[in-house]
Parts: C-alpha cells; sequence; structure tokens
C-alpha cells in the first residue's frame, strides 16, 4: 500500500500531561492507520486517553513525542495560517454538547467554518441545502439552538462540522447527549453521508450501539490499543456487529461499567 492510500497516520504519539507528581502518561505510544472512506470507532474506558487522542489529530494539543500524519503530511508541525487552514478546511469536529453559538440560528451556526473562509453566498447556500436535506433540518435552519430539540442541535452541529467538506470528520461522543431514537437517528446520517459521499469519520462512543455502524473499532486501554474489531465484508449486518461487540467488552473487562 502506498503511504497516501493513508489518510489519516498515528505513529507512536505520546503524551503526558503536568510534571513531575503530576504527571499523567494518556497515550502511551499509539499508532494506528485510518484509510479514505473509513468510519472508525474509538472505544474505551473513562480516562483511556480518547478525548486527547482527538484532540492531537485535531492540533489543539501537540503530542510530547511521535507523529500525525494527514494525507502525507506531518500536522505536528505546522504553524500559524498553515495550521489555521489545517484545521478550517481538514477537519471537522463534533462535539458531545453540541457546542453551537446561542446566539446564532442554526444556519448562522452552520456556516460560520464558511464565513471564516471567504466562500461566496451562492455557494454556501447550495451547501446549507444539501446539508440540511441530509440532516433534516430544513425546518429548524432559522431557529436559534434554545428553540430546537436536542437531536436538531446534534445534527445542525454535524451539518456545521461537514460544510467545509472536511477530509476527515472527528467526533468525540456525539450521542453521548441524545436520547436512544435522536442517538440513532444521527448515527444513520451519519453512516450514510459516509457511504454515499466516502466522508472518513473517526468516532469516539462509550455506545456498542452507535459503535455498530463503524467499520472497524480500536479499543484503547492506558493510551494503547489493545484490541480490534472489523466489520465483516461483505454484509456483516449491524446486529452481528454489535454482539461482537458486546463480547469484546464483557470478555476485556467483566461489564460495560470497567470497560466502558
Ligand atoms: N488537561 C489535562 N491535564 C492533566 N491531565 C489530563 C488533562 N486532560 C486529561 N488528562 C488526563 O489524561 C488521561 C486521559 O484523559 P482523556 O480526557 O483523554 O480520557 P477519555 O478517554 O477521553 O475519558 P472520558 O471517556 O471520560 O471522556 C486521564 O487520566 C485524564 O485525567
Ligand atoms: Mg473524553
Amino acid at each position: 500500500m502506498k503511504i497516501s492510500d493513508k489518510l489519516l497516520q498515528v505513529q507512536e504519539v505520546h503524551k503526558l500531561y503536568g510534571e513531575g507528581q503530576n504527571e499523567t502518561a494518556a497515550l502511551n505510544g499509539i499508532t494506528f492507520d485510518v484509510l479514505p472512506g473509513e468510519f472508525l470507532g474509538i472505544m474505551g474506558s473513562s480516562g483511556s486517553g480518547k478525548t486527547t487522542l482527538l484532540n492531537c489529530i485535531a492540533t489543539m494539543l501537540k503530542p510530547t513525542s511521535g507523529k500525525v500524519l494527514l494525507e502525507g503530511q506531518n500536522i505536528s508541525s505546522f504553524r500559524g495560517s498553515h495550521l489555521a487552514k489545517y484545521r478550517g478546511s481538514k477537519i471537522g469536529y463534533l462535539f458531545q454538547e453540541f457546542e453551537l453559538l446561542d446566539n446564532l440560528t442554526a444556519r448562522e451556526n452552520i456556516l460560520l467554518p464558511l464565513s471564516i473562509h471567504g466562500v461566496n453566498p451562492k455557494k454556501a447556500e447550495e451547501l446549507i441545502q444539501k446539508l440540511a436535506k441530509q440532516f433534516d433540518i430544513d425546518e429548524v435552519l432559522n431557529k436559534f439552538p434554545s428553540q430546537m430539540s436536542g437531536g436538531q442541535k446534534q445534527r445542525a452541529a454535524a451539518a456545521r462540522a461537514l460544510i467545509s467538506n472536511p477530509s476527515i470528520v472527528l467526533a468525540d461522543e456525539p450521542t453521548g447527549a441524545l436520547d436512544t431514537k435522536n442517538a440513532k437517528i444521527l448515527m444513520e446520517k451519519l453512516s450514510s453521508i459516509n457511504e454515499t459521499d466516502g466522508t472518513t469519520i473517526l468516532m469516539v462512543t462509550h455506545d456498542a450501539n452507535a459503535a455498530s455502524f463503524c467499520s472497524r473499532i480500536l479499543f484503547i486501554q492506558d493510551g494503547v490499543i489493545f484490541h480490534e474489531l472489523r466489520k465483516k465484508v461483505p454484509g456483516e449486518s449491524r446486529n452481528s456487529f454489535y454482539e461482537r461487540i458486546l463480547t469484546v467488552i464483557a470478555q476485556l473487562g467483566g461489564g460495560s461499567i470497567n470497560v466502558l
């Protein structure tokens, strides 16, 4: 496989927080690749390093050592406008708590990443119409977050993450604040965008149901990968994958409370 076939390469990444007695090793040499078009899940217990990993990939944190390459480029070396461009155009980020701006409408929130990058209004309108349909939020585009349901807020946040057509979407527990029904709707929509548009998604989740939409899952513990599951191709059902995820959780930690 050529290096360029890999969209993201995480190589021997270590991240230490604090110093001396307060030192915490959050990532301990984690290494993996993500291929274009993958829907990759990351599971692991609280404190295992999942958010730290996502933030290193998003360049919000600098690894203590090791490299993160996106499309073959070492993103840890980016500075200034290069870094801003990378964050703005190559990465979409979806948070557990939506993080919409309260004083902007859904439409304005979704358009925010584009306004920073100076996209023309006609093109922006086309993009927002497409995403509003995909995420079923046509009806709420002119509403403020306080006037929207939790599910609608998260779908608007997902549209915002996708509007700049990023190379990869990083999602940290995107269903964590949603009820079961809205979690399923969000996952179906992310999964369909992954399949139809080939958008690469890297999603941290505690929820085996949400994880069953992924094509591959990395289980991390103490800042390294300790298990990997891959959906069988062609055609393993989501139910069958879900059962296998539960089996791993049960085998590895004696129950979801210990492992996830
Ligand atoms: N800013 C920080 N300063 C010091 N230690 C930190 C900091 N952020 C995280 N840690 C520590 O690093 C480890 C990994 O934290 P991280 O937030 O990556 O875990 P997580 O897997 O995302 O957990 P959760 O499932 O609870 O969100 C934990 O031990 C945590 O206490
Ligand atoms: Mg976290």
